[in-house]
């Protein structure tokens, strides 16, 4: 790992043994994006990657001189209202209201590992694993200073960058658009594929092929949302899971954001994330300054796996707590499919009674446990424990919770609140939403403006209460709808294009604040399931709720896709029951399991309804996991067969390539079909295998060029003994006999 700058050259070039980012001062003090990809080596000088162009119909910089325009150069941070007129990365309106930029280099700084954001959640690498350059520049005329971050990391394919804006100057400035990252590359021969979505469907993966102008996805929901990931990735036609070029962009934020590509008459793409410009407007005064949220970049020469695989390295090691980064994740079960809202003390005791019978290890209330929640249209605000269903209180129901060997977890929505509670009676102006307008709902809910730190501090305390009188292992923080009416009552004309940043920066800052005082309780995060899964919340909870939809078949695509960035130990997933609560659909106990090992897995249906078969069957499936979930959430992830057609196939290796799990599923089944075939990654070319079914060891070529034979359930006349049907699945334990000789 290395950052070195030449100054004859005015180069600087970040790079590790995977990857080199080349960036150059330019004759009027832009920043150049010269090079983004794998290793460089040898002399680098500026004339390499960039040329001086004299075009039609060109506005060019300096009198005199036809060779230098920005509109032809690719640019690291773009400004608008010189010469280029591709989008920007920045857009300010100084105080004569000019929106006129010009950021020139002034000087720069390196430095080892890398700062952490101001009430933003940010990578977190050790100082051996990373390096940052920051370089500064100013623009004379409105005074600001613009810092640009590039961390790049020892080991992985990834850099990080972000900006921050310092008004040096004796009037405000209004930032209108502050990108957390922008690149221009060199063509457009790329396929933009994003994750798309809505509640109990997200992440499904989309692909279509850049073309000339605009292509974008954003949020403007006041979250990350399920409708777009904040992620896309850039793929070569030809590429595919095990070969070729991909690019991957990612931002460490929850709130509203815009990634945006921009092909030019040329062909040059020019690719930019951050906050949403619509509704954005943030007023910094003299000396005041604003960060942009980071974003995560990742390349990979060797195909979309790869680079999946670089993103979940990075986030397992550089921004998951180090507290969680390799602690195993209990087994848990949820009570919200078994009860919903009606349930008492003694039905929640005799649920978890029977789940430890099971092997689970931790027992979590979901909705319904405080102020007068009975249903989905009040309590929501009102922390504290409603007494009729729960009459001994929480602190003693999490003793015997605890007294019979489990751990205890607990629901909250901190940030939203119903009409017709205590909070509301108190304070009825703590509503977001303008007093002179309709307040719309949703699930009967209204969100509290977090931008106010009286609000965060409310509920702050409300909820200490709870979680000091009571043993919380585990927290399962959710935020069940989005943004409307975004107005505070609380903020000036001229600040409320705050509103939305200043929301999420109150959510980071009450995640601070109860991670900080309960650094030993596990957090999942939810939105109406995977509605706000994102970098940005893996900061402060290691996992998230992945969707609401439990069904075996539905979570195929939403695991896949969401393994495109999103680490297994990331990853909320559950056995529920039949017919599915989501699409009434029936699968077999074992799929549902298959499935929802690679996640973070549990349970969340009735134990007590269960028949003894069934139980048996739970019984084997934990232990199943327990056996392998360190290999499931440490290991490398290789996806095989895509969900987008009738078998989905995938499998996990650990990072010695010695031990793992093959799974395959078919949806339907098909008639009189013969076996199929299916090619495994991620082995040892020349080492031994033990595989399931095999009577000896096959090596790792075979398993790799040939693959597994997979039998036909049922061709007209066989029959295998484990499932015959639709909804099909079957697991294979992988395990190394005879190392590899080199
Ligand atoms: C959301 C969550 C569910 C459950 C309910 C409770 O929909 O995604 O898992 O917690 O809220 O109201």
């Amino acid at each position: 790992m290395q950052i070195t700058y030449d100054p004859k050259e005015k180069l600087f070039h970040l790079y590790n043994h995977q990857i080199s980012y080349v960036i150059g001062i330019l004759k009027n003090g832009h920043l150049g994006d010269f090079y983004f990809g794998k290793t460089l080596t040898g002399p680098l000088c500026q004339a390499q990657f960039r040329m001086d162009q004299n075009r039609g119909l060109t506005n060019y910089i300096e009198t005199g001189d036809f060779s230098f325009s920005l509109n032809l150069e690719r640019l690291v941070y773009p400004c608008f209202g010189t010469t280029d007129y591709r989008p920007p990365a920045i857009d300010l309106k100084d105080s004569r209201g000019s929106r006129v930029i010009d950021f020139k280099y002034d000087s720069h700084t390196l430095y080892a590992g890398k700062k952490l954001k101001n009430g933003l959640p940010s990578m977190r690498p050790s100082k051996d694993r990373a390096m940052t350059l920051e370089i500064i520049c100013t623009d004379a005329v409105s005074q600001a200073t613009l810092k640009l971050f590039f961390t790049l990391f020892k080991e992985e394919a990834a850099i990080v960058k972000s900006s921050m804006l310092i008004n040096g100057g004796a009037s405000s400035i209004e930032i209108n658009r502050l990108m957390s990252t922008s690149m221009d590359l060199i063509d457009h021969d790329w396929q933009w594929c994003h994750l798309y979505g809505d509640w109990i469907k997200e992440r499904h993966v989309d692909t279509f092929p850049l073309h000339h102008g605009t292509q974008s996805i954003g949020s403007l929901r006041g979250a990350s949302s399920s409708a777009h990931n904040p992620f896309v990735m850039l793929k070569r036609p030809s590429t595919t899971e095990c070969a070729g070029e991909a690019l991957g962009v990612a931002l460490v934020y929850s709130g509203n954001f815009l990634i945006e590509g921009y092909v030019d008459s040329d062909g040059r793409t020019r690719l930019m994330a951050g906050i949403h410009p619509q509704n954005f407007a943030w007023c910094l005064e003299e000396n005041q300054v604003f960060e942009s949220p980071e974003a995560l970049i990742v390349y990979s020469d060797a195909g979309t796996g790869q680079m999946s695989r670089t993103f979940h390295d990075v986030i397992r090691t550089h921004l998951i707590h180090e507290k969680w980064q390799n602690k195993n994740r209990p087994v848990l079960i949820n009570n919200w499919e078994a009860t919903y809202f009606d349930f008492d003390a003694d039905k929640l005791i005799a649920l978890a009674k029977a789940s430890k019978k099971l092997g689970i290890e931790l027992f979590v209330l979901d909705d319904g446990w405080f102020g007068e929640r009975n249903d989905d249209t009040c309590g929501l605000g009102d922390w504290f424990v409603n007494t009729k269903k729960i009459p001994s209180g929480l602190g003693k129901l999490s003793e015997q919770i605890h007294a019979e060997g489990l751990q205890f977890g607990l629901w909250i929505e901190p940030e939203m609140i119903n009409r017709g509670t205590q909070l509301y009676r108190e304070h009825p102006d703590w509503l977001i939403g303008d007093p002179n307008r309709n307040y719309s709902h949703g699930r009967n809910q209204y969100i509290l403006d977090f931008s106010r730190e009286e609000v965060v501090d409310g509920i702050f305390q409300q909820l200490i209460k709870v979680l000091d009188d009571a043993q919380v292992d585990y927290i399962k923080w959710d935020m069940n709808r989005n943004m409307t009416e975004p107005f505070s009552t609380a903020l000036p004309a001229n600040r409320q294009g705050e509103l939305a940043h200043r929301y999420i920066l109150g959510v980071y800052a009450l995640y601070e604040k109860l991670t900080d005082r309960y650094p030993n309780i596990l957090f999942e995060s939810c939105s109406a399931g995977g509605g706000r899964f994102d970098l940005g919340m893996l900061y402060y909870a290691p996992q998230a709720w992945t969707s609401d939809n439990t069904d075996a078949v539905e979570r195929l695509k939403i695991q896949y896709g969401t393994s495109m960035l999103y680490p297994l130990s990331s990853m909320g997933s559950h056995v529920s029951d039949v017919p599915n609560h989501q699409v009434k659909r029936n699968t077999s106990l074992k799929m549902r399991g298959d499935v929802a090992y690679f996640g973070t897995f549990g349970y969340e249906l009735d134990v007590l309804k269960m028949s003894d078969t069934d139980c048996e069957q739970v019984i084997q499936q934990i232990d199943f996991f327990k056996k392998y979930r360190t290999l499931i959430h440490s290991g490398d992830f290789y996806r095989l067969l895509s969900p987008y057609s009738n078998q989905t196939a995938w499998m996990v290796m650990d990072k010695e390539k010695s031990k793992g799990l093959v799974a395959w599923y078919q949806v339907l089944a098909r008639s009189n079909a013969s076996y199929d075939v299916l090619k495994l990654q991620g082995l040892q070319e020349q080492a031994l295998y033990r595989i399931t079914g095999f009577d000896t060891p096959v090596s790792g070529a075979y398993l790799m060029q040939f693959g597994l034979m997979i039998r036909p359930s049922f061709n007209g006349i066989t029959t295998t003994s484990d499932a015959t049907g639709d909804y099909q699945s079957r697991i294979w334990e992988i395990e190394r006999f005879t190392k590899e000789t080199s």
